[in-house]
């Protein structure tokens, strides 16, 4: 302790007299002792399953307000052997961008969130602070026909969710917010700035997919805003097991991802009271979002899923940013301001995996689902089919990281919360998870069981406490990456040999070991 107690003194030194920047950068440093360090790190802390008093806590917490302050954060965290974890939006699903068995420094984004719309050109540079929810207030407030394809969840950070890829309601028309990326401002492991230009086009492709807190520090992003028409199209139809769900989503499997491109049909599926008293059923609701009016969707809605008897009654229009809210699940009539809130709807802890589905699962597959949700356990559960198709299927799988495209039919996320607190009650919720988990095995995606990064999941495999090496690393990294994977570790290998930014599931550079 004594020279790790050392260690850190000499960190704090380090940051306040060498920075250029030193008389701004004392205010933007927190240590335990301060009285503002337990909101600071709370504030972004998106699963509070890593919010315990068990819960390692950074030495230090520095929150940049200027670029001078990232580095000169990195430059000493290298010269003490400090390391550091990145924090954007914090909603990273194992908490590791705030979390390490090691004493580190948490860099924390929350401050550098300006976003600056260029609607002339469709251009927009972002920083990593901001959340998609401002992306999308900001290309709104100049532009009604502008949008961008990032994810659904307002109060992401921009940080992590690009640097893995990142999906919405327009995956199908425009693919990933990371397939929209045109430029990046990101600081490496030397504390040099770097754009698309001067950072080269291998570090530029593993930074859009590839997963956050392995290359450097992504400051800022340049996306390309997309067209969106001036009034889509909502709706959600629900229907229960005594509603035939099961041959709905059977047949959905068939459909989505083949239906045009400006339709998305996704299915929430959660265990809910039926109206037999005292019985549970499955409920599987239809959620969409169609860019274009009613008029044009039901005749083809008609045509491809007429089993799902849409009617013009379930049908709203709206612009496209109010489509934002209503998928978030505000109420109709919401202020727009909502999208500047970072604070989550749920604060509950939860656990969450991901699958990617080639083949339709039969209906007695759907079943042995239904009746693992009818255990105790998953009373806070929810299955999420996110359908794939259109423009995902045209990228190819080397384009970016992100691997999963054509030949996926959809993607598959299983979140189980829990309210109670004690340690046994996560244990029992994690373990109906896995579970569940292992009960899909014969219906999804094989060699490898693909998994989506920015759904993090540390069952799958980690890092090793000491020396990372490949070949452990591979073991998930395939499931995230297929053979992008080597591409990815390539890069690392150059650009920081030494394995400075790492985390349980950062690339590890090839000189790590075998
Ligand atoms: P966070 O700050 O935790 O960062 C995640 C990872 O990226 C960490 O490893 C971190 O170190 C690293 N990182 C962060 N900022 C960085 C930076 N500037 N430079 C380098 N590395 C950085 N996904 C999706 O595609 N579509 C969706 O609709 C949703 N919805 C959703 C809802 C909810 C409630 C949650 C909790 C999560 C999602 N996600 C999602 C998953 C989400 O995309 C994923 O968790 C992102 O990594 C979140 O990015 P944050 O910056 O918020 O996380």
């Amino acid at each position: 302790w004594a020279t790790s107690a050392h260690t850190h003194e000499n960190f704090l030194q380090c940051l306040t007299l060498g920075s250029g920047n030193s008389s701004t950068i004392s205010e933007v440093i927190y240590t335990p002792s301060n009285s503002s360090y337990s909101s600071v790190l709370q504030f972004s802390i998106q699963n509070p399953r890593f919010s315990t008093p068990a819960t390692p806590k950074p030495l230090v917490i520095v929150t940049p307000s200027h670029v001078s302050h990232i580095q000169a954060a990195i430059n000493c965290s290298r010269t003490h052997g400090m390391q550091v974890r990145v924090r954007s939006g914090g909603h990273d699903y194992e908490g590791l961008s705030y979390v390490s068995d090691v004493p580190f420094v948490l860099i924390d984004l929350i401050d550098l969130r300006s976003v600056s719309v260029d609607a002339k050109n469709s251009t927009a540079w972002v920083q990593s602070g901001a959340t998609i929810g401002e992306v999308y207030y900001r290309i709104a407030e100049k532009n009604r026909t502008l949008g961008f394809p990032g994810g659904i969840a307002t109060t992401l950070g921009v940080g992590g969710h690009f640097s893995g890829g990142g999906y919405g309601t327009m995956l199908r028309k425009y693919g990933l917010a990371a397939d929209n990326i045109i430029d990046a401002q990101l600081v490496d492991v030397k504390g040099r700035i770097l754009d698309r230009g001067s950072m080269g086009e291998d570090l530029f492709w593993a930074i859009r997919g590839g997963g956050g807190g392995s290359f450097g520090i992504i400051l800022a992003w340049k996306i390309k805003l997309v067209h969106v028409p001036s009034t889509v199209t909502v709706f959600t139809v629900s229907r229960n097991l005594e509603q035939n769900a099961t041959k709905l989503v059977h047949r959905w499997q068939y459909v989505a991802a083949k239906l045009h491109e400006d339709l998305f049909i996704r299915v929430n599926l959660t265990s809910v009271n039926s109206s037999q008293e005292g019985k549970r059923t499955i409920q599987a609701s239809f959620n969409s979002l169609y860019l274009g009016r009613i008029d044009k969707l039901l005749p083809m809605m008609q045509q491809s899923f007429p089993e799902l008897g849409l009617m013009r009654e379930d049908c709203i229009e709206k612009s496209w940013i109010e489509s934002i809210l209503y998928f978030e699940g505000f109420p109709s009539g919401e202020s727009l301001n909502v999208l500047l809130k970072r604070t989550l709807l749920i604060g509950a802890p939860f656990k969450a995996k991901s699958d990617y589905v080639q083949e339709p699962i039969p209906e007695l597959g759907l079943e042995g689902i239904w009746k693992r949700f009818s255990e105790k356990e998953a009373e806070s559960a929810l299955i999420l089919l996110t359908p794939y198709g259109g423009r995902m299927s045209e990228i190819a799988e080397s384009a970016t990281p992100f691997p999963h495209r054509a030949g996926t039919i959809y993607k598959i996320q299983y979140v189980v919360y829990w309210e109670e607190e004690e340690t046994a009650a996560s244990k029992r919720h994690i373990s109906w998870i896995r579970r569940l988990y292992s009960y899909m095995a014969p219906y999804v995606s094989k060699s490898p069981r693909g998994a989506y990064v920015n759904y993090r999941d540390l069952d799958i495999g980690t890092n090793g406490k000491g020396n990372t090496s490949y070949r452990r690393a591979r073991i998930w990294g395939n499931k995230y990456f297929k053979s992008n994977f080597d591409r990815l570790v390539h890069v690392k290998t150059v650009v920081d040999p030494a394995n400075f930014f790492k985390n349980k599931q950062s690339i590890p550079p090839f000189s790590s070991g075998w």
